[in-house]
Order: C-alpha cells, then structure tokens, then sequence
C-alpha cells in the first residue's frame, strides 16, 4: 500500500459538524469518522501569512489533516502525479494514506492546522529527500 499508493487515494472527509448556540462543534471519535487509531495530535500554528512548510514524505503514517483555523493549500504527490486541496473548513479533513509526499503552503495569517495520525513520531517514517522517496516509489 505505502509504496502503491496514489495522490488518488486521497479523499476529502466530512466531519460531524453540531451547530451550538454562539459557534459550532466538530467532534472526531477515535476510528469511527477516520479509517486509522489516532495515536497522536499535533497542530502547526504562527505560520506567517502566505508561507510554506518544506515538503516530506511519510512510509507508514496515515494523516488527516484539517484547517482548525484560518486556510492552507496541501499538495500530495506520489511520484507521478500531484493534486492540490485547498483546505479552509474546519469540518472538513484530508485522509492522507501512507506513502505520499506532501507540501503545505499559502497559510492564511492565523491558520491552524491539525493533524491527527496513525503512529507516534518517529523520524524513520520520514522521506526528507524528494529523490529518495522517488526511488522508494519507483521501487515497487
Ligand atoms: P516536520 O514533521 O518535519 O514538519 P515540517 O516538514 O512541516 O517542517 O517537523 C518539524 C520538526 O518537529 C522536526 O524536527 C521534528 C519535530 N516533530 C516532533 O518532534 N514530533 C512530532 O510529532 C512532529 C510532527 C514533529
């Protein structure tokens, strides 16, 4: 799958939205919005406005990737194709399947973006080398 894997596994997942008095609430249970276990959280926040985060790629780790806040352009590549998703609500995530390289940029000044994956850190699940990953894609 990791190495198999396209930008075309890919989807964009609706999450749960409750509309409260004065705001709304998202709520995502542990592998029942998500295909995976969440086994860590994390959040990317102070991005100046219009920057980018340099691109990796991941072996194992499944991600959704949602804008909490704020907006962000997410672009996965597999080697031989790429798509772009523009990402600004914060009911909706993008499933990431494993295997894929992906770059983030164009943050809107203030955006959020919240991770949820499969795995706990680990940098032996990282490509940081675009040619490396090319070369374990190819492989296959
Ligand atoms: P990284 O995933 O490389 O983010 P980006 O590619 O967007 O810069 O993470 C940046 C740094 O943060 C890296 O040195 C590893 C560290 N880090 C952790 O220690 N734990 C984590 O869960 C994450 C996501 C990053």
């Amino acid at each position: 799958m990791s190495r198999s894997s396209t930008v075309f596994d890919c989807t964009m997942v609706q999450l749960p939205q409750i509309h409260a008095e004065g705001g709304n609430i998202t709520v995502i249970n542990n592998s029942e919005e998500i295909p995976f276990d969440i086994k860590r959280v994390y959040y990317l926040y102070d991005v100046p406005g219009g920057e980018g985060r340099g691109g990796h790629g991941h072996k194992e780790l499944q991600q959704i990737i949602v804008a909490a806040s704020g907006s962000f352009d997410l672009t996965v590549d597999d080697g031989k194709a790429k798509r772009t998703f523009h990402l600004s609500r914060p009911n909706m995530g993008l499933y990431i399947p494993p295997g894929l390289w992906r770059e983030l940029d164009n943050f809107s000044s203030g955006s959020i973006s919240l991770v949820l994956a499969s795995m706990i850190y680990s940098e032996r699940d990282y490509f940081r080398k675009y040619d490396e990953y090319l070369m374990y894609k190819h492989d296959s």
